[in-house]
């Protein structure tokens, strides 16, 4: 079975509805860069790097085909604005993660450059886009695989591996979202097939030190209250055969505590929806209180997360948007019948768990503070706080133009 979360060809995008993962598999078409922001915003398809690819992906479409019918304007300067106007209602869709707004900041570069000049045609600004866009897609695989090598690699040598060479694990939320993202696809302007590509982040670091022989067994989250954990996680690691034990959020500093072989877990990886200038880490909400908990047992955590999610403009946590999210997500739970003895697909549910009338806060992130970070595992490499307890972020940029 092929897991494609994205399937993507010049003109045409789909996603893979993770509002109904694990039980159906149901791709929805994405046309405009209107479905993309719905699409968003409703979490059918999530996960930092993801939504900016996403919402790029779509804009590309939408441009592909407005020119197929003959309606792309022959004026560069007009195409551009076009572009520009929809990237900034896309970034609208949801406010933590960064790596929309980058990927729009970077879009935008792309097309002022292409339409500098006088009197360029409107399809040179289109096609300019839409490369740039499908290059974003191909970084995006290829951060993940050097990620999950990196990180395999970091935690080999700087936590207590045990006798076996191997190392327990415990990671939140869903953080590999681009699993076999672009199996069967290549790119118009790429020979490489992309099968079997796209690892994850912190999930990618899982799979990388399963890859090896380093993993003993991983542990994830249910991550309440959207359960991306045992829908996503927990769905993934089933599909790859990852020995692995679903908790939930409430048991995670119990488990700390344990000492038995397999249970001893070595490091918490988490990935990230922006990383501050200082290290501070927003992520999905329940992160921080499982950094508190590593702290008190001596336990490494990292964060995993490409360039695309540091933002050297946001300097600490206290700069980040936090997005709430309806209380619903709260006091109701969805998912197909049980009878007693199966699941009835046909039959999704969606149960009230919550005393009817009672106020909810519901955020959807949190933030983990720097100090509380052993390591950023990016694609090029991890980085630790130096002598002065601080993270230097900026070096990770120092050879991008
Ligand atoms: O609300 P979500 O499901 O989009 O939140 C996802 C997370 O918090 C992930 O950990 C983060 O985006 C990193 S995904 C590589």
């Amino acid at each position: 079975m092929v897991l494609q979360a994205i399937k993507y060809t010049r003109g045409s995008l789909q996603i893979l509805d993770q509002l109904k993962l694990p039980h159906a598999e149901v791709y929805d078409d994405i046309h405009t860069s209107t479905d993309a922001w719905h699409a968003i915003k409703e979490m059918r398809t999530r996960g930092a790097p993801a939504i900016a690819i996403v919402a790029a992906l779509a804009l590309a479409v939408e441009l592909e085909n407005i020119a197929l019918k003959g309606e792309l304007s022959q004026f560069g300067e007009e195409v551009k604005v076009f572009i520009e106007e929809k990237l900034e209602y896309l970034v609208t869709s949801r406010p933590t993660a960064v790596n929309l707004a980058d990927a729009a900041r970077k879009l935008k570069k792309v097309v002022e450059e292409a339409a500098k000049d006088d009197n360029v045609a409107g399809e040179v600004v289109k096609e300019a886009y839409i490369r740039a866009a499908e290059k974003m897609l191909v970084d995006d695989v290829q951060d993940n695989e050097a990620i999950g090598k990196h990180g395999a690699e970091w935690i080999v040598k700087n936590t207590e591996v045990g006798k076996s060479g191997q190392v327990s694990m415990l990671t939140h939320c869903n953080t590999g979202y681009v699993y076999k993202l672009f199996d069967c696809y290549k790119l118009a302007d790429t020979t490489r097939s992309l099968a079997t590509a796209g690892y994850g982040t912190a999930l990618g670091v899982i799979r990388s030190l399963h890859s090896n022989g380093s993993l003993k067994h991983a542990f994830c989250t249910e991550t309440r209250p959207y359960n991306q954990g045992s829908r996503l996680t927990a769905f993934e690691l089933v599909h790859d055969d990852i020995p692995a034990t679903l908790v939930t959020d409430s048991m995670a500093a119990a488990l700390l505590r344990l000492k038995g072989p397999s249970e001893r877990i070595a490091a918490i990886v988490v990935g990230a929806d922006r990383v501050a200038a200082n290290g501070d880490t927003a992520n999905k909400i329940g992160t921080y209180s499982l950094a508190i908990a590593a702290k008190h047992h001596g336990v490494k955590f990292l964060v995993a997360a490409p360039r695309t999610t540091i933002d050297l403009r946001t300097k600490s946590g206290e700069d980040i948007v936090i997005e709430e999210r309806p209380g619903k997500e709260v006091t109701m739970i969805k998912g197909p019948r049980h009878d007693g003895a199966s699941l009835d697909l046909r039959n999704i549910e969606t149960v009230s768990i919550a005393a009817n009338g009672i106020g909810v806060w519901n955020p959807a992130f949190d933030v983990t503070p720097a100090e509380l970070i052993d390591g950023i595992i990016t694609e090029v490499g991890v980085v630790e706080k130096g002598s002065d307890g601080a993270f230097d972020l900026q070096r990770l940029f120092d050879d991008t133009p």
